[in-house]
C-alpha cells in the first residue's frame, strides 16, 4: 500500500496514529536544521517535520528534496506544538491542526527544476500550455477538472432520471450544415473521399427519433474550424438533447430543472426557476444582443419619432431611410477620457457605426453639455432625450443610427465596453442571470453571400401557423423560429428547436435555402427519406459544457476548463499539433499536399 491517508485527510482525532502519506513536495523551508515538507496531493496538503532525533538517515535525505519531487513520507500524527506561547496552527489549510513527525522518507522520484512556479499566475499562457501536465497540479485547475467531472455526473444523472438513454454516433461522418468550416479527413478505402468530423450530431439525432428512441443525450464532442475566441474552441463538448413527442415547454423545463440540479450539485447554489423568457427582438431592441448581460442596466432607449424631421441631418437622413436613431445612458461616465472616447468610437465601427455620436453631461444644466452634435437640435429634441434618456448630471449618452439591426449591434456592443470600462460588474459575480431567449427569426438574409440562411439550423420548426409564409419570398424575414436560446449572465449556454418532421416542408426549407432537389437528394437523401417512414414530431437542445463549466468556475475562457485546450491558432504546443506528416502517408490517402510540391518532394 502507497499509502493509509490521502493529504487533505489527517485531523486532531489522528494524534497518536501512525499514517503514511504520498505526493509531491509542495515546499521546503529549513529552520535550523529543521526539515519542514508540505506534502502536496489532489486533495490537499500536510505538513511534515524532519528531525534527525526520530530518523538521523530520513531527516538526512529531507535536506535533499525539491519542489515536486514525489515522495512517501511514514510517521506519527502529533498536534501542533505551543512553541513559546505561540500556537503553530495554521487555519489556512485543513490540515493545519496537526502534523506528521517523519520516521520514514522514501523519494519515489526526483523532479528537475519546474519551468514556472505552481503557486504564482502566470502571464505567459503559452508556457503553462506547453506543460500543460504542471499547469494542471496547480489547486485551481485541479478544482476545474474535478468541478467539469461533477456537472457531466450530474446532467447523466438528471438525464438518466428522465428516462434519457445515451447514445454514441458517429466521429467519421458527413458534413453538416451547422454553420461553420468543417475539418475533413481523406478516406483511404475510399480514393478521393472524405469524412467531415461533425460539427453537431444533429441529424443523428434526429434519425434516433425516426427510429423510436423517443429520449436521447450524449455528452458529445463537435468540432467547428472557425476563429477561436475565448469561449470557442475547434473541438468542444455539447450536452446534446433530443426527445419525441414534446413541445418546446416541455425541453425549457427539462433544462431548467437540470441546470437547477448542476449549480446545486456542483457549487451548492439554489438557483431560480423557471427562467424569465424574451423575445428574441425584445432582447435585441434593449440590450441589441441576443445573449444579453443583464446585470446592470443601461437598457437601450429608443428616439426615432423625435428625430423623423431634425435639424440634425445624419439622425433625420437615418429615419428618412427607415432607420432608427436609439441611444444609451452610461450613468456616470461623463468623465470618460479622450482615449476611452476614441476606443467607443472603435467598437462602434467594427459593428458597423458610421461614427459615434455623444454627450457628457458635466452639470445640472443644457449649457454643461459637452458634445459635438447638440448644437444641432432643437430645444424640443433636447428636451425628449432628457426626458427619455433621464439625463441627470454625470451622464454619458452614445447614440447611434442606422437600420435597427447595425444600432442594435452597435448600442449592444458600447454597452458592454461601458461596463468593462466602469467595472459595473464588480460585486455581482455570485449573481446568476438565466433566462431563455425565445421566437428567434427562422431565415436571415446574408447580405455578402446574397441568399437567405437558417438562424438556427435548417432543420428548425417555423412557429405553427407561419409554414405557409414559405411560399413567399417577400414574407421570409418576418417568419418566427420555434426556436429558443438558454443564456447565463450575457453568455449563450445552449440553443435548440422544435424540428420539422415532415418529408415535404423539409424539402421546401432546403429549397428556401437555395438548396435544389438534386443537392437535396445527394446531402440530406438519408434525413428527407427517413422522413418518409413515420418521423414522429421532436424537439431537442445542445448546451455548450465547455462555457457551461467555464460560468460555473467563474473562469474567462473555456481554456481554463479543457484539459488539454489548443490556443488562439488552433495549436496544441504541448504535442505540437497540428504537425507535418510523411509524404508516404498523404500518398496512402491519395492527397497532394501542395505544401511538399512547393519544397520540391
Ligand atoms: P449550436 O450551434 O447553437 O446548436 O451549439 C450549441 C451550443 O454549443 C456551444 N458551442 C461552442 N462551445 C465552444 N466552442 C465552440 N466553437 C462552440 N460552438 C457552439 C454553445 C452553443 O449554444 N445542433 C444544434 C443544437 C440543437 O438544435 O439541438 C447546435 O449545435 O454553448
Ligand atoms: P458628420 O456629419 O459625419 O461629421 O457626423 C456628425 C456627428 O455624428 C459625429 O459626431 C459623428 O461621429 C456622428 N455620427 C455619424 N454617423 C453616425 C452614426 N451612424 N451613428 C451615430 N453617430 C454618427
Amino acid at each position: 500500500m502507497y499509502r493509509t491517508h490521502h493529504c487533505n485527510e489527517l485531523r486532531k482525532s489522528n494524534a497518536g496514529e501512525t499514517a503514511t502519506l504520498v505526493g509531491w513536495v509542495n515546499t521546503v523551508r529549513d529552520q535550523g536544521g529543521v526539515i519542514f515538507i508540505d506534502i502536496r496531493d489532489r486533495e490537499g496538503v500536510t505538513q511534515c517535520v524532519f528531525r534527525s532525533e526520530e530518523n538521523a538517515d530520513a531527516a538526512k535525505l529531507s535536506h535533499s528534496l525539491r519542489g515536486e519531487d514525489v515522495i512517501q513520507v511514514t510517521g506519527r500524527v502529533d498536534d501542533r506544538p505551543e512553541i513559546e506561547g505561540q500556537s503553530t496552527v495554521n487555519d489556512k489549510i485543513e490540515t493545519g491542526e496537526v502534523e506528521l513527525v517523519a520516521t520514514e522518507l522514501k523519494i519515489l522520484n526526483k523532479a528537475e527544476v519546474l519551468p514556472f512556479q505552481l503557486d504564482k499566475e502566470l502571464s505567459s499562457e503559452d508556457l503553462r500550455m506547453k506543460h500543460r501536465y504542471l499547469d494542471l497540479r496547480r489547486p485551481r485547475m485541479t478544482n476545474n477538472l474535478r468541478t467539469r467531472h461533477t456537472i457531466t455526473k450530474a446532467i447523466r444523472d438528471g438525464l438518466d432520471d428522465n428516462g434519457f438513454v445515451e447514445i454514441e454516433t458517429p466521429i467519421l461522418s458527413k458534413s453538416t450544415p451547422e454553420g461553420a468550416r468543417d475539418f475533413l479527413v481523406p478516406s483511404r478505402l475510399n480514393p478521393g473521399k472524405f469524412y467531415a468530423l461533425p460539427q453537431a450530431p444533429q441529424q443523428y439525432k434526429q434519425l434516433l427519433m425516426v427510429a423510436g428512441v423517443e429520449r436521447y443525450f450524449q455528452i458529445a464532442r463537435c468540432f467547428r474550424d472557425e476563429d477561436l475566441r475565448a469561449d470557442r474552441q475547434p473541438e468542444f463538448t455539447q450536452v446534446d438533447i433530443e426527445a419525441s413527442f414534446v413541445e418546446s415547454e416541455d425541453i425549457f423545463a427539462l433544462i431548467e430543472s437540470l441546470l437547477a440540479k448542476v449549480f446545486k450539485e456542483s457549487q451548492g447554489v439554489d438557483i431560480q426557476t423557471p427562467f424569465e423568457r424574451l423575445d428574441y427582438w425584445d432582447a435585441m431592441d434593449r440590450y441589441g444582443s441576443d445573449k444579453p448581460e443583464r446585470r446592470f442596466g443601461c437598457e437601450i432607449v429608443d428616439l426615432t419619432s423625435h428625430f423623423a424631421d431634425s435639424g440634425f441631418g445624419v439622425f433625420k437622413r437615418a429615419v428618412e431611410a427607415g432607420g432608427v436613431v436609439r441611444a444609451i445612458n452610461a450613468k456616470g461616465f461623463a468623465g470618460v477620457s479622450t482615449g476611452q472616447i476614441k476606443r467607443l468610437e472603435e467598437v462602434a465601427k467594427e459593428a458597423g457605426a458610421g461614427g459615434l455620436a455623444y454627450i457628457q453631461v458635466r452639470g445640472a444644466t443644457k449649457d454643461t453639455w459637452r458634445s459635438p452634435i447638440v448644437k444641432f437640435f432643437s430645444e424640443e429634441e433636447l428636451a425628449a432625450i432628457e426626458k427619455d434618456l433621464n439625463i441627470e448630471e454625470g451622464d454619458l449618452i452614445l447614440f447611434g443610427c442606422d437600420t435597427r439591426a447595425t444600432v442594435c449591434d452597435v448600442l449592444g456592443r458600447l454597452r458592454l465596453e461601458c461596463a468593462e470600462m466602469n467595472n459595473w460588474l464588480e460585486g455581482k459575480e455570485d449573481e446568476l442571470d438565466f433566462h431563455w431567449i425565445v421566437d428567434f427569426p427562422l431565415l436571415g438574409f446574408d447580405e455578402e453571400e446574397g441568399k437567405w440562411n437558417a438562424v438556427h439550423h435548417p432543420f428548425t420548426r417555423p412557429k405553427a401557423g407561419q409554414e405557409e409564409l414559405l411560399a413567399d419570398e417577400s414574407k421570409w424575414g418576418e417568419i418566427r423560429a420555434e426556436a429558443y436560446d438558454v443564456v447565463l449572465n450575457g453568455n449563450e449556454l445552449g440553443g435548440g428547436s422544435v424540428r420539422i418532421h415532415e418529408g415535404d416542408l423539409q424539402s421546401k426549407m432546403f429549397s428556401v435555402l437555395g438548396i435544389d432537389e438534386e443537392e437535396q437528394a445527394e446531402n440530406f437523401g438519408h434525413i428527407l427519406g427517413a422522413f418518409q417512414y413515420g418521423a414522429p414530431p421532436h424537439a431537442g437542445i445542445a448546451l455548450g459544457l465547455d462555457r457551461l463549466v467555464m460560468l460555473a468556475c467563474k473562469e474567462d475562457s473555456i481554456r481554463e476548463v479543457i484539459a488539454f485546450p489548443k490556443n488562439n491558432k488552433g495549436v496544441d504546443l504541448m504535442s505540437a499539433s497540428p504537425a507535418e506528416v510523411d509524404f508516404k502517408q498523404l500518398r496512402e490517402l491519395y492527397v497532394k499536399s501542395t505544401v511538399q510540391d512547393r519544397k520540391g518532394s
